[in-house]
C-alpha cells in the first residue's frame, strides 16, 4: 500500500486539494442513515467515479458489517485511497488495517480526544497520558501501513499548547495528515483558520504533511470554516454527500467543491472531482439513507437552478449569468427550470409557450396571460398541461 495521496498534494501540486469523503463513516453515523454492503460498494463506485481522493468507507471495530464494507470497497476500489477509522487503540487499529489490507492504497484514521472536557469526561485521562497514546497508536498504525492520518478530536476546544505537542508527537511518530476536527461545529471561520496558521508555522515537522479540515455544522459554518481552512493552509478537506454526519451534519462535499471551483479567482484551489456526478451521488445518498434533500439545498436541491419570479425569468432569458453563477449541467443538474407561477411574468410566460409549440398573436396571448394569472393565483403549481388546457380553452372561444 502506498501513499499517492499525501504524495501528490506535497509534490508541487500547490493548487489541488485532497477531497476526503466521508459519507460512509462520519455520514453513516447520523441517526437513521446506515447503509447495507451493497449500498456503501455502490456508492463507493460512484465517489472512486467521481475522482474523490480518499473514500472512508467504514470504522471497521464498530461492527462486522462495517469491517466487511470497508474490506469489499478496499478489494474493489482502485482509483481512490481507502481509510478506515480506529481509536487510539491497538484492537481498532489493528482490524482496521485488516479491514483496508487489499487496498492499492490504503489508509489508517486513528484518533483520541484532546480537549479538557472530553479527556476529563469521556477518556477520564490526564493530558500526558493522552499525549503518550498519541505517540503509541501512530506508531502502531505506521507499522501496520504507509500513509496514517490522526486526528485530534475536539480540536477547536482544545487548550493551543497541547494541541501543538500532540500534533508533534503524531507527526514524529509517522503521521502523514494531521486532521484538526470542529468535532461540535464550534469554531468561527476566522478562528478555524487561524489555527492552521498556526500549527502550520509553529510546529515542527508542519511542513512535512498534509492538514485537514473536518467540519461540523452546528452553527452552519461547516462549509465555511473548510475554506477557511483551506486560507489557512489545509490541503484536505474532509465532506460528506448532502452534508450528512453526526447531528447537523459535515462540511457538504458538494458545496465545498463547487465553492473552490466557482471562486477560484479569490481561492486559488482546485480540487479533482469531476462536478458533473455531483447530483448523481446526491441523490443515491438520498435514496439509501431515506434523507430528503431540502428544495432550497446549495447545489443540489430541486429548486438550486429554478427560477420563479418574472424579472429573474426575463432576466434568465436575457442571459443566465444574470441569476445563475454556475451551470445546472456542471452539477449534473440538467437545465435551468424556469418555474410558472403567480410570479412569473410575461417574457417567460411566451417562452413557455413556444416550448409547448404554440405562437400566439398579440391579443390571444394577452388574454392566455390574464387568465394563467388568474390560475396562478389559486394553484400553487402550474403544470405545462394547465397552462395547454388554458391556451386551448382560449384559442376555442376566439
Ligand atoms: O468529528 C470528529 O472529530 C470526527 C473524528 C473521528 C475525526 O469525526
Ligand atoms: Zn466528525
Amino acid at each position: 500500500m502506498t501513499s499517492q495521496v499525501s504524495d501528490a498534494a506535497k509534490a508541487g501540486d500547490k493548487q489541488r486539494i485532497v477531497i476526503f469523503d466521508t459519507t460512509m463513516r462520519d455520514g453513516e453515523q447520523a441517526p437513521g442513515a446506515s447503509m447495507s454492503l451493497d449500498e456503501k460498494l455502490e456508492l463507493a463506485k460512484i465517489l472512486e467515479e467521481m475522482g474523490v481522493d480518499v473514500i472512508e468507507a467504514g470504522f471497521p471495530i464498530a461492527s462486522n458489517g462495517d469491517f466487511d464494507a470497508v474490506r469489499r470497497i478496499a478489494e474493489t476500489v482502485t482509483e481512490s485511497t481507502i481509510c478506515g477509522l480506529a481509536r487510539a487503540a491497538p484492537g481498532d487499529i489493528e482490524r482496521c488495517a485488516e479491514a483496508i489490507r487489499p487496498a492499492k492504497r490504503g489508509r489508517i484514521h486513528t484518533f483520541i480526544s484532546t480537549s479538557p472536557v472530553h479527556m476529563k469526561y469521556k477518556l477520564q485521562m490526564e493530558p500526558d497520558a493522552v499525549l503518550e497514546q498519541v505517540t503509541r497508536s501512530v506508531s502502531l498504525a505506521r507499522n501496520l501501513c504507509g500513509d496514517v492520518e490522526w486526528s485530534a478530536e475536539d480540536a477547536t476546544r482544545t487548550e493551543r499548547d497541547f494541541l501543538r505537542r500532540c500534533v508533534e508527537a503524531a507527526i514524529k511518530a509517522g503521521a502523514t495528515t494531521i486532521n484538526i476536527p470542529d468535532t461540535v461545529g464550534y469554531s468561527f471561520p476566522s478562528e478555524y483558520g487561524e489555527v492552521f496558521r498556526d500549527l502550520i508555522e509553529n510546529v515542527p515537522g508542519a511542513d512535512a504533511v498534509i492538514f485537514s479540515a473536518h467540519c461540523h455544522n452546528d452553527l452552519g459554518l461547516a462549509v465555511a470554516n473548510s475554506l477557511a481552512a483551506v486560507q489557512g493552509g489545509a490541503r484536505q478537506i474532509e465532506c460528506a454527500i448532502n452534508g450528512i454526519g453526526e447531528r447537523a451534519g459535515n462540511a457538504a462535499l458538494e458545496e465545498v467543491v463547487m465553492a473552490l471551483r466557482v471562486r477560484g479567482d479569490r481561492l486559488a484551489y482546485d480540487t479533482g472531482v469531476d462536478s458533473r456526478l455531483i447530483t448523481k451521488a446526491s441523490r443515491y445518498v438520498s435514496a439509501i439513507t431515506g434523507f430528503p434533500v431540502q428544495f432550497n439545498k446549495a447545489i443540489v436541491g430541486k429548486n438550486a437552478f429554478a427560477h420563479e419570479s418574472g424579472i429573474h425569468q426575463d432576466g434568465m432569458l436575457k442571459n443566465a449569468e444574470t441569476y445563475e453563477i454556475m451551470r445546472p449541467e456542471d452539477v449534473g443538474q440538467g437545465a435551468t427550470n424556469l418555474v410558472m407561477g403567480k410570479h412569473s411574468g410575461r417574457h417567460a410566460f411566451r417562452e413557455k409557450l413556444k416550448g409547448l409549440g404554440y405562437e400566439l398573436g398579440q391579443n390571444a396571448l394577452n388574454d392566455a396571460f390574464v387568465r394563467f394569472k388568474e390560475l396562478a393565483d389559486k394553484k400553487k403549481d402550474v403544470y405545462d398541461d394547465d397552462i395547454v388546457a388554458l391556451v386551448d380553452d382560449a384559442l376555442a372561444r376566439a
